[in-house]
């Protein structure tokens, strides 16, 4: 079975692509074969041909997908994608401040679930001091990928 861990990002200021960024960096330190791809270039019929993603999104207005990611997240939510081929993380970048915490990434989260995704970790959801955190997650994601490779 393919491995490759396909990174998909939806920014609008550019967070979650320095974090995407950032996974993609551990990924070639460790040689674990990924790809790394901004929202935009991800059509939803590309999720029939993948097994293994992380998706990194921002939240946006009032709970919304970052602009770019507009497409993607609405088809997702609403298509019912039948995903149960897929293994996937969730990592949301919000600010609490705000009512929709991680709006996008936690609707995205449910809609693979619901589709039969099976989810490599729990969600992680990021407030604005977000880089220790996400260092950390990293580490240990890797390591639970490296160890099932
Ligand atoms: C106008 C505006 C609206 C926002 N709305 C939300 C929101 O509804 N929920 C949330 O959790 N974060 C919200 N945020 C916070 C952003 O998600 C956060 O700053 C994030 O790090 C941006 O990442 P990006 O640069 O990848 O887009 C908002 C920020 C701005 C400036």
């Amino acid at each position: 079975m393919d491995n490759t861990l396909h990174i998909i990002f939806g920014t609008m200021t550019g967070n979650a692509e320095d974090l995407a960024n950032r996974l993609a960096d551990r990924c070639k330190a460790e040689d674990y074969p990924h790809t790394i791809t901004s929202v935009e270039d991800w059509p939803l019929e590309k999720f029939a041909s993948t097994h293994r993603v992380v998706l990194i999104f921002s939240t946006w207005g009032d709970g919304e997908p970052p602009d770019d990611a507009i497409d993607f997240c609405e088809g997702l939510y609403d298509q019912n994608a039948k995903v149960d081929h897929l293994e996937y993380a969730v990592v949301g970048l919000g600010d609490t401040s705000y009512d929709d915490f991680c709006g996008c990434a936690r609707r995205l989260d449910e809609a693979l679930k619901a589709g039969g995704g099976t989810p490599l970790c729990e969600r992680l959801e990021l407030d604005i001091d977000f880089d220790s955190d996400f260092d950390a997650w990293v580490e240990t994601f890797l390591a639970q990928q490296l160890a099932t490779r």
